[in-house]
């Protein structure tokens, strides 16, 4: 039985791949170190010049855009903002501030790098912006992009009609597959009595975790630890469990936009049909959730498959502003009701 929560756009997943048949521009490192001596012009002078001049050169290069912004300017914006180390929400008021030359250097090799690497433009800054806090990131960790960040914000609060939980009685949150922590940092935050245990089987993901739980001082609140899904927490349950795991199918797998090459493989490998590890997550949530608890849980475009192991689980959709059918919430009751277990189990 299927219930949905608000309205969304499309997939992360198929926005990135709606771009895939156009050709990349061929570029070469020297090729792009002399296109950033073409465009040192003087006329580019202000954030606006910079913005502009870059969304444009992405806009024509075909860059694709599917990590943590959605189109050229909104890239275009996040990069200027970066070497002008300016928060993405003050760019546009400054938007008339003149460029220092070195800043405008660093945002033309940027903008020239990120064509020809193709890689992510947060790798090549180190820093992405989730809900409006930046999160360090490197090639260990997938860039942040989670849509469980808005329901966190979205469905625990005091106006929500869902309300999902209170957020003051939330004490003990799991963030299972934490990568760059970044789930697990807006956790803490959203629920003020939490301690939040964040795992993931990477040990260079944690590293970076662990980073990040330091940046935003949270390191008597967030303990991070290794581990294949629940294996790192045995024994231990929670209010709240909170996970965006692997879950690309085979399909998806062979697909990958270039972009997407540039982070862990195991950032993505889902299976064969995109969830191998959400069925171990549902499957083992029961014994790991208090009375009262739920489990949320990002799946991306595997709904059908889901729907279709567990027809008779009563999950919730959620929806967010640029997703839909994405997210399942699911409570301690219903996890635990025989109606949850697997078309296979049944
Ligand atoms: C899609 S990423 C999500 C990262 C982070 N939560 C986010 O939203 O940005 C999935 C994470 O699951 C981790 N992972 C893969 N297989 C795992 C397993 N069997 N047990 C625990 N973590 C796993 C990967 O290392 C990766 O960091």
């Amino acid at each position: 039985m299927a219930r949905t929560a608000a309205r969304g756009g499309r997939s992360k997943v198929a926005a990135a791949s709606s771009n895939r048949k156009r050709p990349p521009e061929r570029a070469t490192a020297k090729a792009a170190n002399s296109a950033v001596a073409r465009t040192s012009t003087p006329e580019l002078e202000t954030i606006f010049d910079y913005v502009h001049h870059a969304a444009a050169r992405l806009e024509r290069a075909h860059v694709i855009f599917a990590h943590g912004t959605t189109d050229p300017v909104a890239e275009a914006a996040f990069l200027v903002g970066e070497a002008m180390h300016l928060h993405p929400d003050e760019v546009e008021p400054q938007a008339a501030r003149r460029v220092p030359k070195a800043a405008g250097r660093r945002i033309l090799g940027w903008i020239e790098q990120r064509i020809a690497t193709r890689k992510p433009a947060a790798y090549l800054v180190n820093r992405m912006y989730m809900r409006g806090l930046p999160f360090y990131v490197d090639e260990r960790v997938i860039v942040p992009r989670s849509f469980i960040g808005e329901i966190l914000d979205s469905h625990f609060g005091d106006d929500d009609v869902l309300r999902l939980r209170h957020p003051a009685t939330v004490t003990r949150v799991l963030d299972l597959c934490t990568g760059s922590g970044c789930l697990a940092i807006l956790a803490a935050r959203a629920f003020p009595n939490a301690t939040v245990d964040a795992t993931d089987l990477s040990a260079d993901a944690l590293a970076v975790a662990a980073r990040n739980v330091r940046e935003h001082g949270l390191t008597d609140r967030i303990h991070v630890a290794q581990g294949d899904l629940f294996t790192a927490v045995s024994g231990k349950r929670y209010d709240l469990i909170i996970s965006n795991p692997p879950y690309v199918d085979a399909k998806g797998m062979a697909g990958l936009p270039h972009e997407c090459l540039a982070e862990p493989r195991m950032a993505f490998d889902g299976g064969a049909d995109g969830i191998d590890l959400v069925r171990q997550i549902i499957d083992g949530a029961n014994t790991h959730l208090a009375p009262g608890g739920g489990l949320l849980c990002e799946v991306g475009r595997c709904k059908p498959a889901i729907e279709k192991a567990y027809p008779r689980a009563d999950l919730l959709w959620l929806d967010t502003e640029e997703s839909e059918g994405e997210v399942f919430w699911i409570e301690v009751a219903r996890l635990a009701d025989r109606s949850a277990h697997s078309a296979g189990a049944a």
